[in-house]
């Protein structure tokens, strides 16, 4: 457990600086931010704790070798020599990732493909039986990077299936914003569990889970299985123990996390993804237009901090239906009924956040998978009126 690993968490852009925090909380060491990604150092109880605590990552990824080749051969030769039983058993399934940016080699599918008959011959050739390729459920996912001209980067991905995949999802409604992202944007935002949350366009409800495994310190990764769980050399009492640490973390949620959303299917799935995630018990829900919707009541501590996170339509689906309009409304209510909160859109549709008609003090620009947005900060001061 204890041998020092060369990690890359690979992430969303604009995330890096919240998941290096995150990182280095777990205590890992040389914590570097690169693009869309953030390494660092640790050892293998890193590694499970990364995959079942980090909010902002999107896989775990352990370097096991780099290196320069020359050519194809070169590299099936470097690949084929390296002792691969440890993470695979001879009839086991496996899968190759490539990236290559600079297009070095030809063809990042023929390279996959070289990777992994390397890898089958190697077992062929020892055990006289070699494993197959599963592209849905692989035991092993590796993970080959060609960082410049023939520079290779060879990784093992621990996780398996994207981080994003929490285990909590099954519906979605319209649009639900990426898991990773959410959390991200919820840490963008200032929110630590110790605010007040309210998301009053929820849809499937994904910030406010987000928000409420943040806040209980409910590690993302509790409901799902790594990759790393099928790997011979996976050492269960150690996982165990890491879990069970995690567990015993997890606390009251403090303040109130309100949620609501004008459409009922909507908020029947957020209610079923709220119980699945295990979070009923600190997420409000309500069926209202964000017009009609009170704020919590806060008894317990009055001067408390208070956040909007919300993710409004980008367009209207109704005839009748007129987007800036619609954004002028939200401007119009944030002003009238929310005051004393830190409201954050985020939106892609420029033209629409204009017309909320609030003066911003942030605009921070966000991919919403391929969609270009805007991460917009609004303080709605009390009795201010613009
Ligand atoms: C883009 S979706 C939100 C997606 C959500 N972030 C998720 O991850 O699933 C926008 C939501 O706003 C809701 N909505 C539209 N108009 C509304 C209004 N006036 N009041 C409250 N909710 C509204 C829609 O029903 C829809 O569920």
């Amino acid at each position: 457990m204890s041998d020092s690993l060369t990690l890359a968490f690979p992430t969303l852009a604009g995330l890096e600086d919240v998941l290096a925090a995150e990182v280095r909380e777990l205590g890992a060491e040389d914590v570097e931010v690169g693009r869309r990604v953030v390494t660092a150092r640790g050892t293998m109880e890193t590694v499970y704790r990364a995959n079942l605590e980090l909010r902002t990552a999107l896989r775990v990824l352990i370097n096991i070798d780099s290196f320069t080749v020359n050519n194809e051969q070169e590299l099936y030769d470097r690949l084929r020599a390296n002792n691969w039983r440890k993470y695979l058993l001879p009839e086991g399934t496996l899968i190759v990732d490539v990236v290559d940016p600079g297009r070095w080699f030809r063809n990042t599918h023929f390279i996959a493909q070289l990777t992994k008959d390397a890898v089958v011959d190697q077992f062929r050739d020892k055990y006289g039986t070699r494993p197959g390729v599963d592209k849905d459920a692989p035991d092993l996912r590796i993970h080959l990077r060609i960082t410049g001209r023939g520079e290779t980067l060879l990784s093992v991905d621990s996780s398996g299936d994207g981080l994003h995949r929490r285990g909590y999802r099954r519906r979605t409604g319209e649009a639900p914003i990426n898991e990773v992202l959410a959390a991200g944007l919820l840490q963008m935002a200032g929110y630590t569990g110790d605010q007040v949350l309210v998301d009053p366009m929820c849809g499937s409800g994904t910030f406010l889970v987000e928000a409420a495994t943040l806040a209980t310190r409910r590690p993302p990764g509790l409901l799902r299985e790594f990759g790393f769980q099928r790997w011979p050399d996976f050492d269960l009492p150690a996982y165990s123990a890491v879990r069970q640490a995690a567990l015993d973390r997890i606390r009251p949620a403090p303040y109130p996390i309100l949620g609501s959303d004008i459409d009922g299917l909507a908020v029947a799935v957020t209610r079923a993804t709220v119980e699945r995630a295990k979070v009923d018990g600190c997420v409000e829900l309500r069926q209202a237009a964000f017009g009609e919707l009170a704020p919590p009541s806060v008894r317990n501590d009055p001067d408390v901090a208070r956040l909007i996170v919300t993710n409004p339509p980008y367009e209207m689906r109704m005839e009748t239906g007129d987007i800036e309009g619609f954004y002028r409304e939200i401007g119009d209510t944030l002003k009238s009924n929310w005051a004393g909160y830190t409201a954050w859109l985020i939106s892609a549709n420029p033209a629409a956040v204009k017309s909320v008609g609030l003066r911003s003090s942030r605009k921070i620009p966000v991919m919403n998978g391929p969609v270009e947005a805007r991460f917009v900060k609004y303080e709605l001061y009390r009795g201010s009126k613009d």
